[in-house]
């Protein structure tokens, strides 16, 4: 069989198994299976496979067919440059949330080069927070997280992107985790926001293989949100600022949930397909 007819019969039968895009998906695992950046399978087209090669590419194809995550086959993914290796211990970053993290990282540029800190609720696989130390080399970033797998994930990642020894890992239930009296300049969330019944309406990638700690928000989803309005405020400095992501459609009732707190909202930013998705609120 050649890349070429390889990648025919993969994109056929991932899309007869309702795999969005199954051309592409077909092409990143046999690039992942040849070790070969994608676009060079084009050169390669007419190349025969090997037996194992043939082997292992039918492997991970009927990993995909049965719904389980393209990044958690490959073991990683990329957010804002950094590689990041996923398993199913921690949500797989998800292109939006860059923005979040490009937020934080541009509010925390305008420290200069005076340090800052910033706390990542929920860090997963530590995405936010890697990124944000990557582009901010004065700032302390604490990690924190309710599951000791992935924060020992985010931990591994910080140590592959060369920031671990900007990032604290800290293991624990929300701010209960937290000495009272420390303050962030930053606290950047982007927490569990589904509500507990919708979950398993899901796409089989996201309810079968994220943690569902990573994806319940309660009953209406909005637990998080209540708990970070409610308790935030005593870890962050007078000028710091609180930014959190949230799903879709739930723009007006976080908004009203941190003003109700007595925050005050400064921007309710939208993704790049126009949906809010992100709150920034201060003191
Ligand atoms: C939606 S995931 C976000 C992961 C990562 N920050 C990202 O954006 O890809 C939410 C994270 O919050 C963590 N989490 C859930 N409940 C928590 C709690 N009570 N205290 C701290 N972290 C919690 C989950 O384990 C999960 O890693």
């Amino acid at each position: 069989m050649t890349v070429l007819e390889a990648i025919q019969k993969s994109a056929d039968f991932l899309g007869k198994k309702n795999v969005g895009s199954p051309r592409l998906h077909a092409e990143l695992l046999l690039a992942h299976q040849l070790k070969l950046p994608r676009m060079k399978l084009y050169l390669n087209f007419d190349r025969v496979l090997t037996p194992a090669e043939t082997d292992g590419l039918r492997e991970l194809v009927k990993r995909r067919a049965a719904r389980e995550p393209l990044q958690h086959i490959t073991g990683a993914t990329s957010f804002c440059g950094h590689e990041i290796a996923v398993n199913r211990h921690a949500l797989v970053p998800r292109p939006e949330t860059e923005q979040l993290a490009e937020l934080g990282w541009k509010f925390l540029l305008t420290f200069n080069l005076q340090p800052s800190t910033a706390l990542d609720f929920g860090t997963g696989t530590g995405c936010i927070a890697i990124a944000i130390a990557a582009k901010c080399p004065a700032a302390q970033i604490t990690a924190l997280d309710i599951s000791a797998d992935a924060l020992a994930l985010a931990q591994a990642n910080a140590l592959q992107n060369q920031v671990a020894e900007r990032i604290e890992f800290l293991l624990g239930d929300g701010f209960a985790a937290l000495k009272t009296g420390r303050q962030f300049d930053l606290i950047i969330s982007n927490p569990p926001y589904i509500a507990s019944a919708e979950i398993a309406t899901l796409e089989p990638e996201v309810k079968d293989f994220d943690p569902r700690a990573a994806l319940d928000g309660g009953p209406d989803g909005l637990d998080f949100y209540r708990r970070l309005a409610a308790a935030a405020g005593p870890f962050l400095k007078p000028d710091g600022k609180i930014m959190v992501e949230f799903g879709d459609g739930q723009a007006a009732a976080v908004k009203s949930i941190f003003e109700a707190e007595k925050w005050i909202v400064e921007a309710v930013q939208a993704d790049y397909s126009q949906r809010d998705r992100i709150l920034v609120a201060h003191h």
